[in-house]
């Protein structure tokens, strides 16, 4: 089973619940490019709504069951810090997990695990929300420039709490053992400040308005699960979100939405490739600007009911891309969608609106013929046709899904390394892709330095 194999870097030996392989290994995946991807892809459930859902099961009393949860190692990570905290947590299959945080307490064996993986700063909002006040690590390490939290601060405080942040550790402590209700205005739209603070806020006393949040389906997902728990939140999915606090949430049963940057890589993978590929378990209105991005630059996109079919035969076309918020264009499409214009006729121009430094992968590219320049937040891309297979590396999850499409469709091999990043966010990226006629192996490596992997799992990113 994936879940055995998806945990060895930076986890230590064994844990409770999952094995790993015993020693440190680096893995890497080869593709021999140039092969048009045909057939049918299934889409996993989202990460970025996995990720807030699991930390949000601590505020339910009973057992919550998570269905169609990908199995990536982000999620293995989080449901084995809820596991440290004395949950019950049991795999029904797969893709199905119950978890039962009846006896969860706050607990400093979680510190290892907390401060690798970025979501675990939605545990602030759900221990403070379930016990009154929280523990844990700043999240992990940032690898495409500063990502502040003082947004999730901001909410929490609002809501009452007092927070201490010192020696990597974050402090806080609802007076009166509960949170309160508050009016928060949102200086900086941000998907995980909106998350954090409407988890607090579920089993707050009173009425939570929060302004200017963000309206990423996984909010929208979020808000589902909480309150098919009990919980009553109205507005997400638009820039206001109302929470009344309710006393407890109760158990359920919950699915969660497919994953939507996956889609979006396998989309933009096939047009890079050429070929046809039918992209099932999708929700096609979540990836309407990937859709219309990707007519643009040439390749044809249908939708059905939960499917989309791309096909892309004919030459691309240079176009113009400005990462913003949901429904803008995902910045975490962009270092995919930079590669596809990397062969397309002419000179593109890609702004990223979101973050401050997210175009590390570009290097890597270069070492495959791509001629890009970047000037802060800008990439200008000159359209060469094609690329050429390279050793590179994955500097994180999106960018190596770009090495990936870059690799698919490059003119012989292409050896990427640090896959660990993309095994964060892809399940089974590499039986799928092969699946389609892709030529992409997984091969492993003993680590002659185990200290190595530990270190670029502490920089991760989520
Ligand atoms: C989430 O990160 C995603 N991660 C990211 O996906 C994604 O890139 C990002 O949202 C934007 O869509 C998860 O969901 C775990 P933000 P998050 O708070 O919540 C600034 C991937 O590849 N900001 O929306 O951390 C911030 O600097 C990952 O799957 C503040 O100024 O992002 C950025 O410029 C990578 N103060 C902007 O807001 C804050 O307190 C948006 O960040 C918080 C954020």
């Amino acid at each position: 089973m994936k879940l055995l194999t998806t945990l060895h870097a930076g986890m230590g030996k064994k844990t409770a619940l999952w094995q790993n392989r015993g020693s440190d290994f680096l893995d890497k995946y080869v593709i021999r490019g140039g092969k048009p991807l045909y057939g049918e892809v299934e889409i996993s459930g989202a990460k970025n709504a996995a990720v807030a859902i699991i930390p949000a099961a601590m505020m339910v009393d009973g057992v919550c069951r998570i269905e169609n949860l990908p199995q990536i190692s982000d999620t293995d990570k989080l449901l084995q810090i809820l596991s440290l905290m004395g949950a019950k947590v049991r795999f029904i299959n797969p893709g199905t997990v119950d978890v039962d945080c009846t006896s969860v307490r706050l607990s400093n064996r979680i510190f290892s695990l907390t401060k690798q993986i970025r979501a675990s700063y939605y545990l602030i909002g759900s221990m403070l929300g379930r016990f009154g006040e929280a523990c844990t690590t700043m999240p992990g390490g940032c690898n495409f420039g500063v990502r502040p939290i003082d947004q999730h601060i901001k909410g929490m405080k609002a809501l009452g709490a007092s927070i201490e942040i010192g020696r990597g550790l974050i402090q806080a402590k609802a007076a009166g053992g509960r949170l309160h209700g508050a009016r928060i205005y949102l200086d900086k739209v941000s998907v995980g400040a909106t998350i954090n603070i409407m988890i607090a806020a579920a089993t707050a006393e009173g009425m939570t308005i929060i302004e200017n949040v963000a309206r990423e389906p996984h909010i929208v997902d979020l808000a589902n699960f909480l309150n098919s728990m009990g919980a009553d939140i109205r507005g997400a999915g638009t820039d206001v979100i109302k929470v009344r606090g309710v006393q407890k949430l109760h158990g359920g049963a919950y699915s969660l939405i497919p994953d939507q940057i996956e889609a979006g890589t396998y989309m933009t993978a096939v047009a890079a490739t050429g070929g046809a590929l039918k992209i099932n378990n999708v929700i096609p209105r979540h990836l309407e600007c990937i859709s219309a991005k990707l007519r643009e630059i040439g390749a044809d996109v249908q939708e059905g009911g939960d499917f989309v079919v791309v096909r892309r035969e004919g030459a691309l076309y240079r176009a113009n891309v400005k990462t913003q918020p949901y429904p803008g264009f995902p910045t975490d499409m962009q270092p995919q969608i930079t590669t596809l214009l990397c062969l397309a006729q002419g000179t593109s121009i890609v702004t990223e609106g979101v973050w401050d430094n997210r175009y590390r992968y570009v290097n890597e590219l270069r070492k495959m013929g791509a001629e890009i320049h970047v000037s802060g937040k800008t990439a200008i891309i000159e359209g060469i046709g094609h690329l050429t297979g390279a050793p590179v590396a994955a500097c994180d999850l999106r960018a190596g899904a770009a090495m990936i499409v870059a690799g698919l469709c490059a003119e012989g091999t292409t050896v990427i390394e640090d896959v660990v990043y993309i095994e964060r966010g892809y399940q089974d990226i590499v039986g799928k892709l092969r699946a389609v006629g892709a030529d992409i192996a997984a091969i492993s490596e003993p680590d002659d330095e185990p200290d190595g992997n530990e270190n670029r799992a502490l920089d991760d990113v989520g």
